[in-house]
């Protein structure tokens, strides 16, 4: 054996013992080497499949949103790609005799995100709209002409049935698509409750903000017909002083303009609407709401405006969960819960709409209200004034599915499962609504948990939860 084989031989042992020292290490110390990586990831569709309508300038990106406290008016907002103009829009009462056109302009903005310059962001209300009417509106002139149509809600009363389509974490990957399409083949949809976690665009490169372009020609098949109501998430926040991005918000704020000031709040993060029989507030995980906030404030002064003689459904969207039995963002929700969960549990809030874990979970009525940091009373108990609790962070987005739950299942939580799906929740009248989520099922739409809901105000009954398919 020459010198040289020796050497070798020593640094080949040094090698082998370094990696089987290292491995021991790593077992003995249980877990350490287990890092957060979600499996399953799903796949991003390719920017160029959300192409731009033809034409020089066309309008796209459409989508609408309630534009006032009680359902008369709609806020239309679109983009124009490359010039201001025309920033305008006309609409018409589809049917009736007030067939006469109106044209309203809209305000424009535009915004500097790094290296990315956006288009031409319009937003347009139509005010003073008739309830329960439907109407046509048209955007662009010439060869880019687009048409679209919506129809306005019922008025406000607390025995007006009305239908909301309920989605989170939605992305833009062939999942997304799967859920997406789900909806758009379920008719009876009439708007949309979304949770938080739009496009996921700072998931790319330097928060690629062209996949906000593409996720706004993604939804537009809806988005442009109904209105979709609006939480902000984590991925809302493209905050990245690295890249010299320092304001909160900023691309999602531009983009989704919401009727914030019509429930006297000073935030677009957080708001309310009136709309059929339903109250519903929106809150902002991601924004301060320890005592003294402006949101902390607004919310104080917000639940003794809610009349369940006028809008018996009381519901709450938010986007990072209080109850939550998986072992993704787990507890992430827990300081919000310990401010707000008195205040639910006193104002018995039907139904609390929670996304950011990519999975589906929904909780008895519970409430832990108790825990005084003194007394042990930190474990949640049946309460027939607590909210149901849905965690419906599970789009699709390319982050993929968060399949890590906590064993044994805690009682609280009555089903949960690791798929992908959205919800279908029917209002019938002042005491029941249909609540159903519907898992994507090899390429199907399956009911895959349902419950009646009994309202809370009006008839505090326990319902039974025997919806559940446990496939
Ligand atoms: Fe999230």
């Amino acid at each position: 054996m020459s010198s040289r084989q020796i050497k070798m031989g020593v640094i080949q042992f040094v090698f082998l013992f370094g990696f089987l020292w290292l491995n021991i290490v790593s077992l003995c110390s249980g877990g350490i080497t287990s890092k957060y990586v979600r499996k399953q990831a799903s796949v991003d569709i390719p920017k160029q499949v959300f192409s731009s309508p033809p034409g020089h300038n066309a309008p796209e990106q459409v989508h609408i949103t309630q534009g006032d406290h009680a359902g008369k008016s709609l806020i239309i907002s679109w983009v124009t790609p490359v010039e201001k103009h025309n920033n305008f829009l006309i609409y018409w009462e589809a049917e009736g005799e007030h067939k006469h056109k109106h044209r309203v302009h809209s305000v424009t903005t535009t915004y500097q995100y790094y290296n990315y310059r956006s288009g031409y962001i319009h937003h347009a209300t139509l005010k003073r709209l008739q309830y329960d009417t439907k109407y046509f509106y048209e955007i662009g002139i010439g060869n880019v002409k687009r048409q679209f149509s919506f129809t306005t809600p019922p008025e406000v009363g607390p025995d007006v049935p009305y239908t909301f389509g309920i989605m989170g974490d939605l992305g833009q990957t062939y999942d997304s698509n799967q859920t997406f399409h789900h909806y758009l083949s379920n008719p009876i949809g009439q708007a949309v409750l979304f949770v938080g976690d739009l496009s996921y665009a700072d998931d790319h490169p330097f928060h690629d903000n062209e996949k906000w372009d593409t996720w706004g020609r993604f939804i537009e098949k809806s988005a442009a017909y109904q209105p979709w109501i609006w939480t902000a998430g984590n991925h809302e926040l493209d905050f990245a002083p690295e890249i010299g991005e320092h304001v909160p918000f900023k691309p999602y704020m531009h983009r989704y303009h919401v009727p914030y000031k019509a429930s006297e709040s000073t935030s677009p993060l957080w708001y309310s609407i009136k709309r059929a029989s339903a109250y519903i507030i929106v809150l902002s995980s991601y924004s301060a709401y320890g005592k003294y906030t402006p949101q902390y404030s607004w919310l104080e002064k917000e639940f003794p405006k809610v009349n369940r003689s006028e809008t018996p459904w009381l519901i709450v969207l938010l986007h990072s969960p209080w109850y939550n039995s998986n072992g993704y963002h787990y507890m992430e929700g827990e300081s919000m819960r310990v401010m707000f969960e008195s205040w639910f549990v006193k104002n018995k809030v039907d139904l609390v709409l929670a996304g950011h874990v990519h999975s589906y979970e929904r909780t008895e009525r519970i409430s832990n209200v108790m825990y005084n940091i003194t007394n042990g009373l930190s474990t949640p108990v049946k309460d027939p004034s607590a909210p149901v609790y849905v965690t419906i962070g599970d789009g699709g987005n390319i982050e993929g599915i968060a399949d890590r739950f906590t064993q044994p299942q805690p009682s609280y939580s009555a089903f949960r499962e690791a798929s992908f799906g959205h919800a279908i929740l029917e209002i019938k009248n002042r005491t029941h609504a249909h609540y159903a989520w519907h898992r994507n099922h090899d390429n199907q739409a399956m009911e895959a948990d349902s419950l009646w809901l009994y309202n809370r105000y009006w008839y505090p009954k326990e319902e039974k939860s025997t919806g559940a398919d446990m496939v």
